[in-house]
């Protein structure tokens, strides 16, 4: 496995992600809820940082991304925002927090743009919720769209499952990438889509296209405690785990409740 470095340590924009696709330039992105998560991944170089609602389930333990407030979502993208130099960071819109009306969408966008500093927000669906993508892009709040499986709406599809397979979902699916486009987002998610279909989108558009379980795209996303195997419970196909985090960090927390039971720790050297 080769490890790579960025040469380019400017500030990641939104602009320079379309570049990025233009000359052909794979996309980096990884999810982070706290700031020492987010100083690591930023010096390692990642081009962007997702505060998603995926912390619902990693970092709060719910069932679904739904109960995430955006109270929640702010005191994260915060602590992330104070740690990056680097990547772009963008904040998930919480489910109820932008498809009541097109009003309350802006004014949590701004919420999250004004308290988190943040670059940019999240937000999933197509021409059900194009109205508050214009508000919110005509106030000057920078959108990356998600599409395909949209997990805010797993009460509506009642499973996981990879979508857009049949025809009807699939042509919507295109028609709601080109409408995102054409109203100004800047990049697009999508989530557990037949390769065959992100890769047909990713050439009809001009904005990046950040795949997760759906192949090949201008981009890939994962959830950092996935990637990283500190999540156990999650096994995917579309999974890649670059480490084991869960047997490291077991190993180290037997390691220390052994040596304080048998007072080898704190030794003299570690007291005063
Ligand atoms: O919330 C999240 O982590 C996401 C990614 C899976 C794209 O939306």
């Amino acid at each position: 496995m080769s490890v790579h470095t960025p040469e380019d340590n400017r500030k990641v924009t939104t602009f320079r992600l379309i570049e990025m696709k233009q000359r052909g330039e794979k996309i980096s992105m990884l999810t982070a809820y706290d700031y020492t998560m987010a100083g690591i991944i930023d010096s390692a170089g990642v081009d962007v940082i997702l505060v998603g609602d995926s912390a619902s389930n990693v970092m709060c333990g719910n069932v679904t991304t739904l109960p995430i407030t955006l109270d929640q979502m702010i005191f994260m993208g915060k602590s992330v925002a104070k740690a990056v130099k680097r990547a772009l960071v963008v904040v998930d819109m919480p489910f109820g927090s932008y498809q009541g009306n097109s009003k309350e969408a802006v004014a949590s966008a701004i919420r999250i743009m004004k308290e988190t500093h943040a670059d940019c927000i999240k937000l999933e669906g197509g021409a059900e919720v194009i109205e508050s993508v214009r508000r919110i892009l005509s106030a000057g709040i920078p959108i990356m769209g998600h599409l395909g499986l949209m997990p805010q709406s797993i009460n509506k599809y009642g499973t996981y499952n990879v979508r857009a397979k049949e025809e009807a979902e699939a042509q919507k699916l295109i028609s709601d990438a080109h409408l995102l486009e054409d109203a100004g987002c800047f990049a697009l998610v999508l989530e557990k889509i037949p390769a065959a279909l992100t890769k047909q989108v990713a050439a009809e558009l001009e904005i990046p296209v950040i795949g997760i379980g759906a192949g090949a795209a201008d981009g890939q996303v994962l959830v950092i405690h996935d990637m990283l195997g500190m999540s156990q419970d999650f096994s995917p196909r579309f999974l890649r785990r670059y480490a084991d985090l869960n047997e490291v960090m077991t190993n180290a927390v037997q390691n220390y409740i052994a040596d304080v039971k048998s007072a080898d720790f704190p030794s003299e050297k570690e007291s005063y």
